[in-house]
């Protein structure tokens, strides 16, 4: 069973979650730059981009650069006033979405329920899946059982052995706010997790410049998923630079 699902990473991957930064001009133009890196540099890295959804477009980028959605409702399309659906990413042939990002647990209020319905929509759909998970502060201050209790709740109703699917470990005290989580405790957790799930693992929470190429050092790291440090095009190439170096 375990040699069955066995997936190896050739090389690090790393995604940039834009969040609500940008617009559909300074999109463009990032995408086509860091498009044109890529392909200069050689580099083979699988990169993702989470524009705003205003700023989805027909972007032609090169193999192993994938644009993807934010968030999307489990629907083709309907009345759902605010969201989009697959009429929407079929116009720009997405197939890559986050599901499960803790802005959208927490801050938008989304249930597990409502999450594992996305989840298997888009499943069907053979979208690739970045999916989040990851515990609140409180929930790491009570310890280490707690912390795992909490992000296997966070796997109800989420088949773990769906081919395109990505993780990635987010605590929720780390993200956008400059604390990055101590690397003894991201060895922890990731360790716990690939235990259970072997499937890409992602680390996300105040990853920049200075601390990618340690992040990425730790044993069952596979990539970063980097949101603030990443919306400076400078910062995010030299950070694929160092991806690639790992
Ligand atoms: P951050 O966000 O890099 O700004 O902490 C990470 C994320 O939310 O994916």
């Amino acid at each position: 069973m375990q040699e069955e699902m066995k997936q190896t990473i050739e090389h690090k991957i790393i995604a940039s979650n834009f969040k609500t930064n940008h617009t559909r001009k300074s999109t463009g133009d990032f995408i086509e730059n860091i498009n044109s890196f890529l392909d200069e540099e050689d580099i083979k890295n699988e990169v993702y981009i989470f524009p705003t959804a205003t700023s989805l477009d027909n972007f032609d980028t090169v193999k192993n650069l994938e644009v993807g959605v934010q968030n999307a409702y489990f629907v083709q399309n309907g009345s759902f006033t605010g969201e989009i659906g697959t009429q929407q990413l079929d116009e720009f042939e997405i197939k890559t979405i986050l599901i499960g990002h803790s802005e959208r647990r927490h801050i938008l209020g989304e249930t597990q329920k409502e999450i594992s319905l996305k989840y298997n929509f888009y499943k069907s759909l053979g979208y690739k899946i970045i999916y989040c998970i990851g515990e609140p502060l409180e929930v790491k201050e009570a310890g280490l059982t707690e912390t795992l209790g909490y992000i296997w709740e966070q796997f109800d109703g989420i088949d773990l052995n769906y081919e395109n699917l990505i993780l990635a470990y987010e605590p929720v005290w780390a993200i956008g706010t400059g604390v990055v989580a101590k690397i003894e405790d991201i060895a922890k957790i990731h360790r716990k997790i690939k235990k259970k799930i072997n499937k890409p693992l992602l680390y996300g929470g105040s990853v920049k410049v200075d601390n990618i190429a340690e992040v990425l050092s730790v044993p069952n790291v596979d990539g970063t998923l980097i949101g603030t440090a990443s919306w400076d095009i400078d910062n995010f190439k030299k950070m694929i630079k160092i991806t690639k170096e790992k």
